[in-house]
């Protein structure tokens, strides 16, 4: 599988760009100045349009995949590609749609949330009334989706909540922890996280931890794991350091932040380096309080 961007003849992909946009003047309206790109498996499955709306916005002008294709994940990939490409460019991606079961639940699975809505945009906009699920589209719904923060820390690139519930397992795997939870309550727990942490080293995903909690109450930092190969190399330290730095970032003060060892007090030395203290009570769960919103950050390598 492979997704080129297509920079001449875009509309060689027309029957493509229509099953998105029916009327093909709207397409010209964007498709010049749009980027595109395709997926390709095996034949063409895929195609979406991106354009620069200023302000650090990237919006999804077009994206269909071939109706054969469909419920096969090429839609997701699509969008995967398009956040992990732009990330270090802009801060948001949008996408505007007419209010169908269509589309809405496509994008939500893909972890846009609604927006804000342009009252009757097709009903001003296009020459013919657009139905789809037999239900007229009348405004224009705009979700969107806060891009990863992405960085370069020598040959590992970091990103921020980018960790998805496959990659969470296939990490998982590879330390051993037991018994494999089930895609849907990884799903779960990710929606149910304040921030996540992925390491990746030349596109394999190599490590990564998150951090649960509400404003206010207490935090935990759940799920440190670092491919064994690639353990003793300072990227644990990296992620503690990622995770306080959001607390540090988000003002969070005046609150406790947990780790629980589960059955691993071998680990303790490397939490006290950040500054965490072993709570007698439960000698396996422990507790960095931030006092104030300056954390000192430091730490040596796992
Ligand atoms: C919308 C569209 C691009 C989705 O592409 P796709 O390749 O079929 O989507 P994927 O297989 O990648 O779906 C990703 C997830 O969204 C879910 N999903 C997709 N369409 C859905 C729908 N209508 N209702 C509920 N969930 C849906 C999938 O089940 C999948 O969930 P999973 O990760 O739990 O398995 C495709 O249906 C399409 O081309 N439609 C016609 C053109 C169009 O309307 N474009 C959007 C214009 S705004």
């Amino acid at each position: 599988m492979c997704i080129t961007q297509i920079t001449q003849n875009k509309k060689q992909y027309l029957s493509l760009l229509l099953l998105a946009d029916e009327q093909e003047d709207m397409i010209d309206r964007y498709l010049e100045k749009g980027t595109m790109f395709v997926l390709d498996d095996d034949g063409v499955k895929a195609e979406c349009v991106v354009t620069d709306e200023g302000n650090g916005v990237l919006e999804i002008k077009n994206i269909a995949t071939d109706p054969e294709s469909q419920g096969k994940g090429y839609g997701k990939k699509l969008l995967d590609f398009v956040a992990q490409t732009y990330c270090d460019r802009f801060s948001v991606l949008q996408v505007g749609t007419g209010d169908s079961p269509l589309t809405i639940p496509f994008y939500e699975k893909c972890g846009f949330k609604r927006h804000h809505i342009v009252k009757d945009f097709f009903t001003t906009n296009y020459d013919h009334p657009i139905f789809e699920a037999g239900v007229q589209l009348v405004d224009m719904i705009y979700l969107q989706k806060p891009l990863a923060v992405k960085k370069q820390i020598g040959e590992f690139t970091l990103l921020h909540n980018e960790l998805s519930a496959e990659q969470f397992i296939e990490l998982w795997q590879s330390v051993g922890w037991g018994e494999d939870p089930s895609l849907e309550q990884t799903r779960l727990a990710m929606e149910h996280t304040l921030f996540r942490v992925s390491v990746f080293h030349k596109d394999k995903i190599i490590a990564m931890a998150r951090l649960i909690g509400d404003m206010g109450l207490d935090y935990y930092i759940k799920d440190v794991i670092v491919r064994p190969e690639y353990q003793k190399k300072g990227i644990g330290s990296l992620l503690i350091n990622e995770l306080l730095q959001f607390i540090n970032d988000n003002g969070i003060s005046g609150t406790d932040i947990f780790v629980e060892l589960c059955a691993m007090p071998d680990k303790i030395p490397f939490y006290q380096k950040f500054g965490f203290d072993s709570n007698e009570a439960q000698r396996l769960k422990m507790m960095h309080t931030v006092k104030n919103p300056s954390i000192a950050l430091s730490g040596e390598p796992q």
